[in-house]
């Protein structure tokens, strides 16, 4: 259907108050278009749902006293980054004592903290970079009962860092794609030359706006000389790529704000023009394997989508394993293929959905597509601790309580 009958059709069966709603929506599309708007419709930053809390007052946000450390960390264009370096809970009770002595609130040299310490002196402690969704910051909403679903598996052992974006929270700056690859960069690179965490103990962990960051990191990581491939990832509720997400994204789970613009293939073109920011995570996540097969680099990456998802539909989890997959093969294989294939070869758990894992020479990518954890609630649920711990495991099968 072209633009033209598209307007004649709409005058023909909706009459005027259908062509009132297109004079808004095309406003709409026009304020999308510049490109201060389009960056607080992307990002949601200044949506803080921490509502009235204190995020230099972890304990409000369910902690004990002096579990999360408060810090900044700082990007390599200048902005600070406001992280928490969260401790597993076996451990903080094994510390209490010492930890409870120490001064609490935002520390300016996390070095000479007794839980970075516990951090970076171990040399089995492992390390979870979290990559938070759009809106909100450390504290908000499911992402306190997901730090705790992280270290749940060995909690003596795996501590998390976690940190607001650039325009987030109390991190200085405007959110962007160029911006935010720097922000990780910073996480990383604090991860590996200031906590001493070797690669092989980091686990990448991150949650739909989040997995669009983690994946752009760990691909450029692994395209290095030398290459530097983590443990693994967890991606929980990820999306093929930005336009793509916003003409299926449904603003609080129910209106579907862009979606009738993916109807119309001129729209969409318009679309993916004046979008600024790309976050073509289908694109880097075919780099990222076909990086990996090529260096013969061991690789694993774990996709969880739920069905109940209405924030971001689970069909964007399907069609990325499709391209992950895709990318190990040498004469590639179409997503219908990959269909049939699951048909014979996944595993079916009834309520609690299905799997499907993909063996390479060097990599394992695995697909849990759930029937129920809406788009947060997952988070927090078992199926995260039981995600990391298989890609701890598979690295160091001595790695448990
Ligand atoms: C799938 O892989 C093949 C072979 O590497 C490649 O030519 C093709 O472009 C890939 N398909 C997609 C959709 O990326
Ligand atoms: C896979 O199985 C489903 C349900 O049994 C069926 O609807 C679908 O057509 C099958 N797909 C392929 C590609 O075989």
């Amino acid at each position: 259907m072209t633009t033209g009958e598209m307007v004649a059709t709409i005058f023909k069966y909706g009459g005027i108050s259908a062509a009132i709603l297109v004079g808004l929506y095309a406003i709409l599309l026009g304020l999308l278009a510049t490109s201060t708007f389009q960056t607080h419709v992307v990002y949601l930053h200044k949506i803080q749902m921490t509502w009235f809390k204190d995020l230099t007052v972890p304990e409000s946000f369910g902690f004990m006293r002096n579990q999360v450390t408060p810090f900044f960390l700082e990007s390599s264009d200048g902005e600070k980054l406001y992280a928490w370096h969260i401790l597993p809970v076996e451990l903080y009770r094994r510390h209490e004592a010492a930890l409870l002595e120490e001064p609490v609130g935002i520390v300016s040299d996390i070095t000479s903290r007794h839980s970075f310490k516990l951090l970076r002196d171990d040399p089995n402690s492992r390390l979870i970079l979290h990559f938070h969704g759009a809106a909100g910051t450390v504290g908000s909403g499911y992402r306190v009962p997901n730090y705790r679903a992280l270290s749940a598996g060995q909690p003596g052992k795996i501590h998390v860092l976690t940190f607001d974006y650039r325009g987030f929270g109390k991190s200085t700056g405007t959110p962007s794609e160029d911006g935010m690859m720097l922000d990780a960069h910073a996480v990383v690179d604090w991860a590996m030359n200031i906590a001493g965490i070797p690669p092989n103990r980091i686990l990448i962990f991150a949650q739909s706006m989040g997995t669009a960051v983690s994946v752009a990191i760990s691909n450029y990581f692994a395209l290095r000389s030398p290459p530097v491939v983590f443990a693994g990832a967890v991606l929980v509720a990820p999306f093929i790529d930005a336009a793509t997400l916003a003409s299926s994204y449904r603003l609080a789970g129910t209106i579907p704000l862009l979606s009738p613009i993916a109807r119309f293939p001129v729209l969409f073109n318009y679309l993916q023009h004046f979008l600024r920011d790309k976050w073509s995570t289908k694109d880097r996540i075919a780099q990222y394997i076909r990086t990996n097969e090529a260096n013969g680099e061991k690789y694993r990456m774990t996709l969880i989508h739920a069905e109940d998802d209405y924030d971001v539909p689970w069909c964007h989890t399907t069609t990325l394993f499709w391209h992950a997959i895709n990318a190990t093969t040498p004469v590639g294989i179409s997503y219908d293929e990959l269909e049939e294939r699951k048909n014979e070869s996944k595993q079916d758990f009834g309520a609690a959905g299905s799997v499907m894992e993909w063996h390479t020479e060097y990599g394992i990518i695995r697909e849990e597509i759930l029937k129920t954890g809406l788009h947060d609630v997952i988070m927090g649920n078992p199926v995260i601790t039981i995600a990391v711990m298989r890609i701890f495991q598979a690295l160091d099968a001595s790695f448990t309580c």
